[in-house]
């Protein structure tokens, strides 16, 4: 399984993870065709990437490509995914990330198509996990301006919606950065029920306030940017760009690598099980 330093996954378990979360992201209809991508950081200097143009359902572990940070090809037959530049863009904005998922989930994408973030206080869950999601401006697929506008919107928060394009995710592990992006359709979802329904009716000031309370005396951490639009607060979408920083001031903590042992296991596991279940349907 290869040595475990405690900050990256080994390898071969970082490769069947992608495998996985590039199945799950297929099957749940976040992409089409071939769309998306995904990446791991597996070392100090060292990233896993899925190949460009292929369906991420059917990826194989051994397809992968390996890079280094600045973009070199160590390992692979097969170009690495057009998005690469904004993989290693993030990867370089927060050295807190380890691993980066893009998609188009429908709903969200039609929220960054209709030009709408999704940054106002209207889910407890969302305001104690994820908190605001920005929207990116639009900049041309597989470009460096892209790269350079996504991770200007990451260094303050943990999903982006890219205009007229799609979403990505960022996490300490592809599980953590897969749930945010089903976090953020899900949000999506709801907050289109809504507007059909005559528009959200935003939690209010004091009620985020103690969401935020019922989360520090839980001792987890507060998302790094949280909403700030309640129904008794606007705040100017700037305010949603810049340093990671909590509700209460604070700066926000790097994701928590001391848990990435035990998700580690659980990814490690999860993958085994489904392995099995794949060869016990041959
Ligand atoms: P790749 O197949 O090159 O990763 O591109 C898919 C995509 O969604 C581009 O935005």
């Amino acid at each position: 399984m290869g040595e475990y330093s405690g900050r990256f996954l080994p390898e071969s378990l970082a490769r069947a993870a992608i495998v996985e979360v590039g199945r799950r992201t297929y099957l749940r209809g976040f992409v089409a065709a071939n769309d998306g991508n995904i990446s791991v950081r597996i070392g100090d200097d060292l990233v896993l990437a899925t190949p460009t143009g292929r369906s991420k359902g059917f990826i194989r572990a051994d397809e992968l490509v390996k890079m280094t940070l600045s973009g070199r090809k160590i390992e692979g037959t097969l170009a690495p995914s057009s998005e690469i530049k904004m993989h290693l863009k993030i990867y370089e904005a927060r050295p807190d990330v380890m691993a980066v998922v893009h998609a188009h989930p429908p709903i969200c994408t039609g929220f960054a198509v209709a030009g709408i973030p999704l940054d106002k206080c209207v889910l407890a869950e969302v305001v104690m996990t994820l908190g605001a999601v920005p929207l990116a401006e639009f900049a041309v697929p597989s470009t460096q301006e892209l790269a350079e506008a996504v991770a200007e919107r990451i260094r303050g928060c943990d999903a982006v919606l890219l205009a007229n394009h799609g979403a990505v995710t960022v996490g300490p592990n592809p599980f953590a950065a897969h749930y945010s992006m089903e976090r953020i359709e899900h949000l999506a979802n709801i907050s289109l029920v809504a507007r059909l329904l005559g528009g959200e009716k935003l939690l209010t000031k004091r009620q985020v306030e103690e969401i935020a309370e019922v989360q520090r005396a839980s001792g987890s951490s507060l998302p790094p940017l949280a909403c700030k639009t309640c129904a008794d607060s606007t705040c100017p979408p700037e305010e949603l760009v810049g340093p990671r920083e909590r509700r209460d001031g604070q700066p926000a903590p790097d994701f928590d690598v001391a848990l990435a042992p035990m998700v580690s296991e659980q990814l490690l596991a999860q993958v085994v099980r489904v392995l099995k279940e794949e060869l016990a349907e041959l």
